[in-house]
């Protein structure tokens, strides 16, 4: 028999264009939501996303939103209105890297990366709070760097490790009705950031794990639907690894 334990449920997927996102989306849809495909750039990959789901017999559509802004982050929001009386889930996962040594501070790098890391999630979950069902779920995309910063990458890990406050914070604020809020944690993983970097960096991560390989998105996306599932009831205000128990 099939499982189609989201069926009926309409869900938001931030950066579903491509990498980790896409794969939630492709996932969450395979379980019976209706899916909101976002972007950013990504318009084909959207597009690409949109056309796997609806040839698979589901439901989605397709809205370009910098999440970094807040009126384009209304805009989103009015589109989802448009096209749909009902929102459960919300992803987080829109979320950019990037670094440098603290003598080569760039202050344009740094307000991208709170403004699409931190105040992105912010402006979607202040948008979607008012909407979400009684039973909904946020689910933010944190990053195993704010576990384990290294050098150079302090700004990324600060925005992913401020993350956690965010699902601790809004878990108690939407708890009493029903709604529950929690962060994974990926290690290094591909589709996604990891495709850009040096082999060199992905042979690190690769090593740094037990299983001696880095995580795909599809695995990422496995921990998304258990959460988004009427079986994680109960878990609310957790961080969830997942990171084959690698040490970085
Ligand atoms: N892959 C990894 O190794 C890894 C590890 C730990 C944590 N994570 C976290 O997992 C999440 C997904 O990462 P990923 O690997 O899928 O990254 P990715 O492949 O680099 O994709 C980044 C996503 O963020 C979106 N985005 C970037 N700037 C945006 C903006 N201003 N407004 C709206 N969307 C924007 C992009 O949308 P467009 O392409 O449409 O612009 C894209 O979908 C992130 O939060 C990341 O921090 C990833």
């Amino acid at each position: 028999m099939t499982s189609i334990p989201l069926s009926g449920k309409v869900a938001l997927v931030t950066g579903a264009g491509r990498g980790i996102g896409k794969q939630i989306a492709l996932r969450l849809a395979a379980a019976g939501a209706s899916i909101v495909v976002h972007f950013s750039g990504s318009e084909a990959g959207a597009a690409a996303t949109v056309d796997e789901i609806v040839a698979a017999g589901g439901e989605a559509i397709r809205v370009r939103a910098d999440i970094s802004k807040r009126s384009e982050v209304e805009q989103l929001f009015g589109a989802i209105d448009q096209h749909f009386d009902r929102l459960d889930i919300v992803v987080n996962s829109a979320g950019v890297s990037g670094g440098g040594s603290l003598a080569d501070l760039d202050e344009e790098q740094l307000e991208w990366m709170l403004g699409v890391n931190l105040r992105g999630p912010l402006y979607i979950a202040a948008e979607a709070a008012s909407r979400l069902r009684d039973g909904g779920r946020i689910i933010n995309l944190s990053s195993s760097l704010g576990e384990f910063p290294m050098a150079g990458a302090g700004i990324y890990s600060a925005t992913k490790v401020a993350i956690k406050s965010f699902t601790e914070s809004w878990a108690k604020e939407l708890g009493r009705r029903g709604v529950t809020v929690n962060t994974v944690i990926p290690g290094a993983t591909a589709p996604g950031m990891m495709d850009r970097a040096p082999q060199e960096t992905r042979a690190f991560f690769e090593q740094a794990s037990p299983f001696g390989r880095i995580g795909t998105a599809s695995e990422v996306a496995a921990v998304v639907a258990f959460l988004a599932s009427p079986e994680a009831s109960w878990v609310s205000g957790a961080h969830i690894l997942a990171n084959g128990a690698a040490s970085t």
